[in-house]
């Protein structure tokens, strides 16, 4: 007794005398060189209150450090969040893709950029800082000779490779925006994207290949453009040997181009890119991101979140479809002059132990993916991890959902050998980067299991109640809201602005509304709670149930649709739909949908779809239908409770 209780004191004030020679020996130029000479900041503690209250002093800093400009800057920001304003870094001019490129190419040309992780394990492609730049430079000129422009956009309907990057640079580099489409969505979801961006270039592969299986994705493009008139022209690039059919609007991405290609000397506000997301209405919105701002903030976030150092190897698993990969597999990292991991393949191909080879063959240091694919690879139990060396392994991230406990224990416990930080990532689309997650902080600094903790840098995060009055207290739930702008946000929607204003800036005004919703704990801690609106989160993705009726009613047999999200062990929520009438859903690729069809749905009198009673029906709590003196037709629940029960 008396031992156990002396090795605790001591431990405990080991710890302590520990954390005191840490705190002591902080180094803030060594950890942020730009800091250095901000007055009063000598601790991380610090820099978090100065980065609040000396906002613009902090980013202005921080932006002169990081980034090479063309001109510099007169305005740090011009922002008014009630208004939907928001600007940074204006009179700026500079050039993404030398920010990624040419400036490491100056210092460390043969230093790999990209480590193109194909979907057979062992056949990896290096490509280095140089031929990155060359690549793009190529491409560049052959979009700039086939006439795309400043200002153009261009669509991306490609896996995550070299060829795809080097396309997003390129965009970069002649001023034209990106818009990449993930290449799991259907032709009809690309068209959507392709006619909103108005798009008259399209960049694809002949075909992908991902879990051992060939997808034709110039076939999607060719369905996809038949209902876009904008598209003049369509390159083709070859990820397999098979040939594709060639029409006239097809141009090889084999011909041979200069590989010196001027960069643009671009506007910090100039658009990058779009990226389409799911909203709560049926029409998925293209948020645009601008130059400098965006950058800036994947650059700063990459390198703190993740303490990634130079020379490390970054592995991001997300497909450069989603934000995840547009920021940490690509923008983040090569901004940063790191090496980061493009991944073709799945978790479980060939085995479940994909992850973990690809880190011992590769030697990654950080590690980013989704709690959906963790928690199905600790079904396959311990043993597909425990067969490879991961001690390069540093830190592990985790973003797109909530982490429950049992993943997260996993994760660290199993695969991080209890050694590695797992930093729960919080953001979105519209955010740009990471807003809440536990680091940077004190390395020590304790981090609970399943909760994104701590706001980044310069991130305000705020709860609120019903009325849109600060809940300032802690121990209290909320709609969760940014109060203060910061580089990385999403300026507008393409082309619908009023769409952005009603979104994120009129619910609370004066904040930007996240649509989820957060608890802070006792500690001051953020745990997010999940959406508060329409939209629904499966395997990491997320979709928009009026975007998935929209395309379930295309079927002609489809009198009309009501799509909900059930909790599922694996993927977070899985999609329910109810049908009145046959149909298959095509929309996308991603799997977890279960269909269910019926005669009727369940509505009230004046016509809505109760949800809420579908919802508890799949999840068979059938004491908790609560009020259903609104229904229309008692008859029509009856219907689907039998119905679910057959199926199930
Ligand atoms: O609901 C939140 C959830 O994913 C939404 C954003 O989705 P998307 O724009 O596709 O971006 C995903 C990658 C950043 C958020 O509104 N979400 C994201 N990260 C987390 C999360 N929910 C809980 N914990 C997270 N770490």
């Amino acid at each position: 007794m008396w031992l156990r209780c002396t090795s605790k004191c001591v431990f405990a004030s080991l710890s302590r005398s520990y954390n005191n020679v840490l705190s002591r020996s902080f180094n803030i130029a060594a950890f942020m060189p730009e800091a250095a000479g901000f007055e009063g900041v000598s601790d991380r503690a610090a820099l978090q209150e100065f980065s609040l209250s000396n906002s613009d002093h902090f980013w202005a800093a921080v932006a002169r450090h990081r980034l090479t400009w063309i001109s510099p800057f007169h305005t740090v920001q011009d922002c008014d969040l009630s208004r939907g304003r928001i600007k940074w870094f204006e009179g700026g001019k500079l050039n993404v893709s030398v920010n990624c490129l040419d400036r490491h190419v100056h210092t460390c040309p043969e230093k790999v950029a990209l480590i193109w992780e194909r979907d057979e394990p062992g056949s990896e492609v290096k490509v280095t800082y140089r031929s990155l730049l060359d690549m793009t430079c190529r491409l560049g000129n052959l979009l700039r000779r086939r006439g795309v422009k400043k200002g153009d956009c261009v669509t991306i309907y490609m896996p995550p490779c070299p060829l795809a990057v080097a396309s997003m640079l390129a965009c970069a580099r002649i001023g034209a925006a990106h818009n990449v489409v993930f290449a799991g969505f259907s032709a009809e979801a690309l068209a959507e994207r392709i006619r909103d961006a108005q798009s008259s270039t399209v960049i694809t592969v002949n075909q992908g290949v991902r879990g051992g299986r060939v997808i034709e994705l110039k076939k999607t493009v060719d369905t996809a453009v038949e209902g876009c008139p904008s598209v003049k022209q369509v390159f083709v690039a070859m990820r397999t040997e098979n040939p594709v059919v060639m029409t006239d609007r097809d141009v090889s991405m084999e011909e041979l181009e200069d590989a010196v290609c001027e960069p643009a000397a671009m506007d910090s506000e100039d658009v990058l890119f779009l990226l389409y997301t799911s909203g709560s209405t049926g029409k998925p919105k293209g948020l645009v991101h601008t130059q400098a701002g965006y950058l800036l903030y994947a650059l700063l976030t990459h390198r703190y979140v993740f303490s990634y150092h130079d020379g490390d190897v970054f592995g991001c698993v997300a497909d450069i479809g989603w934000i995840t990969g547009h920021s940490y597999s690509v923008y983040g990292p090569l901004a940063n002059g790191g090496t980061t991991v493009l991944f073709e393949s799945t978790p479980v191909y060939p085995n479940p132990g994909r992850y973990w080879e690809m880190v011992q063959r590769l030697r990654i240091n950080q590690f980013y993916g989704a709690p959906t694919a963790i928690r199905l690879l600790l079904k396959y139990g311990d043993h597909w991890v425990h067969k490879y060396d991961c001690s390069t392994l540093k830190t592990l991230g985790s973003v797109g959902e909530p982490i429950n406990t049992e993943a997260w224990e996993w994760y660290h416990r199993v695969v991080g050998d209890g050694r590695c930080p797992v930093v729960d990532t919080w953001w979105q689309t519209e955010t740009g980067g990471i807003c809440i997650a536990p680091r940077p902080s004190d390395p020590d600094a304790e981090i609970v299991p399943g909760m994104a903790m701590r706001p980044f840098f310069g991130m305000k995060p705020v709860l609120v109640d019903g009325e849109g009055k600060l809940l300032t207290s802690n121990n209290t739930s909320g709609p969760l809201c940014l109060a203060q702008p910061w580089p990385g946000m999403a300026r507008t929607i393409h082309n619908n602005h009023q769409r952005f204003i009603e979104t994120y800036c009129q619910p609370y005004p004066g904040y930007f509304f996240t649509g989820d919703g957060a608890h802070r704990s006792e500690e001051g801690y953020y745990q997010i709670t999940g959406r508060l609106d329409d939209v629904i989160n499966v395997s990491g993705h997320r979709l928009g149930t009026a975007e998935i009726e929209d395309v379930v009613n295309h079927c002609p047999a489809v009198a009309e649709s009501a799509v909900i999200g059930y909790s599922h062990d694996v993927k977070g929520q899985g999609i329910r739909s109810k049908t009145v009438s046959i149909m298959s859903f095509t929309g996308t690729q991603i799997t977890g949908v279960f269909l269910q069809f019926v005669q009727r749905l369940p509505k009230t009198r004046s016509g809505k779809i109760m949800r809420r009673v579908l919802r508890k029906v799949v999840e068979q709590d059938l004491g908790g239908l609560g009020d259903l003196s609104t229904l229309d037709d008692p008859a029509a629940v009856q219907e689907i409770v039998q119905g679910h029960q057959d199926l199930c």
